[in-house]
């Protein structure tokens, strides 16, 4: 999982753990509705996620990306309709909008991955955080002192070394400086699971998602290619719609045209009987 350090090489990498496979269908949303008093964030949304797919998922702030993954995790239940994942063999494993908040702010970096494999050599600890991009000194840092961006890096590192095959991230890329978002990127172009993030930034997401699924007028709609697909299939879908509305204009005023004319027609008529 952790490649040797290769001499020369400025920035470090990190590749995921291989995926133990999956069966084909990972999530199945059928029909669901969910709703928040009177907020209604999904009403009949439906999406099947599968082996291999990098989705992201885009909409406005409060559009329900966040609670649209929290349902697949089963954390929530939706008001109506089903969200199931596969049967076979699928593990997932969720990065919360604000998991750096959920660390331990007493231990130390060290700690905080020691903890979780404690069959590791300190030596072992100490590359991984290094692709994390934590170098020699940070790592004896306790984490209450960390940046954010530092405590993001740590909460990603600790949430992959779970044996997973569906990773759901909400806003990975928060606090990340560049470095160590392209680090995330490389790992996740490489990575041979299942993926579903959230991000907010447009150019992560043309580097790793492989579908799109834009979360509007409480639908989900799902575009099976890359981010550049999406927005040439959206330009298309504005077009189109563009000319429906002309054609529809165009209509509205024949049939405006033509109810003028029956009514000029009724009139002569009328003022000819009455002349007769
Ligand atoms: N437990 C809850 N009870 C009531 N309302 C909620 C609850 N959880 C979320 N909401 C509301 O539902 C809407 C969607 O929230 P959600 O966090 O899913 O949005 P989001 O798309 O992730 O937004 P952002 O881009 O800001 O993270 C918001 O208006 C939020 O206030
Ligand atoms: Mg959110």
């Amino acid at each position: 999982m952790v490649e040797a350090p290769t001499a020369g090489l400025k920035t470090l990498r990190f590749h995921f753990p291989p995926a133990p496979r999956s069966g084909r269908e990972v999530v199945s949303i059928e029909d669901i509705t969910h709703v928040y008093e009177d907020n209604i964030l999904f009403l009949g949304a439906n999406l099947l996620i599968e082996r291999g797919d990098r989705i992201a998922i885009l909409g406005p702030n409060g559009a329900g990306k966040s609670t649209l993954l929290r349902l697949m995790t089963g954390l929530e239940a939706p008001t109506e309709g089903q969200v199931k994942l596969g049967d076979h063999n699928v593990l997932p494993s969720y990065f919360e909008q604000n998991q750096a908040e959920a660390l331990d702010l007493n231990k130390t970096v060290m700690a905080t991955i020691h903890d979780e494999v404690p069959n590791w050599k300190n030596e072992e600890v100490r590359t991984l955080l290094g692709r994390f991009l934590f170098s020699e000194d940070t790592v004896f840092k306790a984490v209450a002192t960390l940046s954010g961006g530092e405590k993001a890096r740590l909460a990603l590192a600790k949430m992959l070394l779970q044996p997973a095959n569906f990773l759901i991230l909400d806003e990975p890329t928060n606090h990340l400086d560049i470095p160590a978002k392209e680090m995330l990127e490389e790992a996740l172009q490489n990575y041979d699971g299942t993926v579903i993030v959230v991000s907010h930034d447009r150019y992560f997401i043309s580097q790793v998602a492989n579908k799109i699924v834009e979360i509007r007028e409480g639908e989900l709609r799902l575009y099976r290619g890359n981010y550049h697909y999406y927005l040439e299939k959206v330009e298309e879908e504005k077009e189109r719609a563009r000319l429906e509305a002309i054609e529809a204009e165009k209509a509205a005023k024949a049939a405006e045209k033509r109810a003028k004319q029956r009514e000029k027609q009724k009139q002569k008529q009328e003022a000819k009987k009455a002349k007769v």
